[in-house]
């Protein structure tokens, strides 16, 4: 099976996901070697500080072995079609974990690839990004129901994946942003069928930030420009910045509520030093959790892989 967004879990693969990733937490060193005698391909073609040292000492940390390879390095897309670097690499390797600028060049290694790939970041969407981050909430609030999660800020990969998280188990998300940034349509619905599908949590879309983040249990934010994003710098500092936590907007949160940011983060943009650093703060819980979340992605992965009729 592939990770290319989290609309092909169910709400119990995410229940089990969540419970891999709280043994390999609880037993960082100690745990089975479920890697061993697998090489993992890790391509990147962004710059990337979690993703790139948790995925790789989450492989090392399983037994395993990996190639990080950037966009430089290797022929991906340019001097070689996707088709055949995808042939290629399902000789060599056991699995491929890539960031990559459009996602199609993700669904493209699926397709012609016969090994699990797994979306390390597209243009679209960050899947893995979210199970930490489900993990993290987990932590904090023992349960997902009831809880209110507020978006704020750009409707970006991070978003779009956190809908549908947010909508596999339940909880209740407004996300607000100014007009015309807006998180993908089809993410969307499909978040919006998942809800419908378990009967629990809900889905709003607003330009109002202060609806968002009333009693809200948890603010979650990420930067206004992605990697990529060509949007102007001008504009997105004239539109943003009612979108931005910071102590004000902290007050129409619940007291206890947790905030969150996928990092890296723009300090003083969609997020000010002392909201970051004060004591709602979750970031570093979320940057460690990367590692958890990911070695619960390989065994949830391979698992389902092997049991796959081929
Ligand atoms: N959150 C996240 O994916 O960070 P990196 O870009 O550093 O990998
Ligand atoms: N939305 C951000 C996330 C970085 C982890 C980006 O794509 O640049």
């Amino acid at each position: 099976m592939h990770l290319l967004d989290l609309d092909v879990l169910k709400r119990e693969d995410i229940e089990k996901i969540l419970k891999y990733a709280e043994y390999f937490k609880k037993n960082r060193y100690n745990h089975e070697k479920i890697l061993k005698d697998k090489s993992i391909a890790i391509i990147f073609e962004k710059p990337s500080t979690r993703t790139r040292m948790s995925f790789d000492i989450a492989v090392h940390e399983l037994g395993g072995h990996s190639l990080i390879m950037n966009q430089n390095e290797i022929h991906l897309g340019k001097k070689e079609s996707i088709k055949d670097t995808a042939k290629v690499m399902s000789r060599y390797v056991d699995a491929i974990v890539a960031r990559v600028y459009e996602h199609k060049t993700l669904e493209d290694l699926a397709k012609y690839g016969t090994i699990p790939v797994i979306n390390a970041l597209s243009n679209l969407s960050h899947p893995c990004q979210i199970l930490a981050d489900l993990l993290t909430i987990k932590e904090y609030k023992k349960s997902f129901k009831g809880k209110k999660i507020a978006y704020l800020g750009d409707g970006n990969n991070v978003c779009n994946s956190l809908i549908l998280g947010s909508a596999l188990v339940g909880m209740d998300m407004v996300v607000a942003t100014p007009r015309g940034y807006e998180p993908n349509a089809l993410n969307v619905l499909k978040a919006l069928e998942i809800i419908d599908e378990y009967g629990e949590g809900s889905l709003k879309l607003t330009n109002d930030p202060i609806e968002a983040a009333e009693d809200a249990d948890i603010l979650y934010t990420d930067v206004w420009i992605s990697m990529g994003d060509e949007k102007n710098l001008d504009k997105v500092l004239k539109i943003f910045p009612p979108f931005q936590i910071n102590e004000k907007l902290l007050e129409y949160a619940k007291d206890d509520v947790i905030v969150m940011h996928c990092l890296p983060a723009n300090r003083g943009m969609e997020i000010t030093d002392d909201v970051i650093d004060g004591e709602h703060s979750v970031v570093y819980d979320e940057a460690e959790n990367r590692l958890h979340a990911q070695k619960a992605v390989f065994k949830f992965i391979f698992e389902a892989s092997s049991s796959e009729v081929r």
